[in-house]
């Protein structure tokens, strides 16, 4: 392990996200600073950060229309249930690993 990977692991951790609900919805949220977009589909949740992986705007303030979400600056456009870019760009949104634990979604970052 490099100096480097030791600085990350002191500041990543595992932040609460959201309850466990039914899903099917894509969810907007502020969590610890960082906008984020979380979704659930067949009991398996998914947290991406709303940075555009472009040139980091936040999508959170973006208008969602069913599951996709456009940057409103060179109109980059990600699918929300897979984080998937979509039209214009060549990078997908990117994806935190998760975790459940008493009925609470958690997410690494
Ligand atoms: S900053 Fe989002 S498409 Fe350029």
């Amino acid at each position: 392990m490099n100096c480097n990977e030791s600085e990350d692991a002191d500041h990543e951790k595992w932040h609460d996200v959201c309850a466990v609900s039914g899903g099917g919805d894509i969810q907007v949220l502020e969590c610890d600073g960082r906008f984020i977009f979380a979704t659930v589909e067949n009991s398996k949740w998914r947290v991406f950060d709303a940075r555009c992986p472009h040139h980091g705007t936040n999508l959170g303030f973006c208008e969602v229309r069913g599951a996709v979400v456009e940057c409103p600056l060179h109109g980059w456009r990600f699918d929300l249930r897979d984080g998937r870019c979509t039209r214009f760009g060549t990078q997908d949104l990117t994806e935190f690993k998760t975790r459940i634990d008493a009925s609470r979604v958690f997410a690494w970052w």
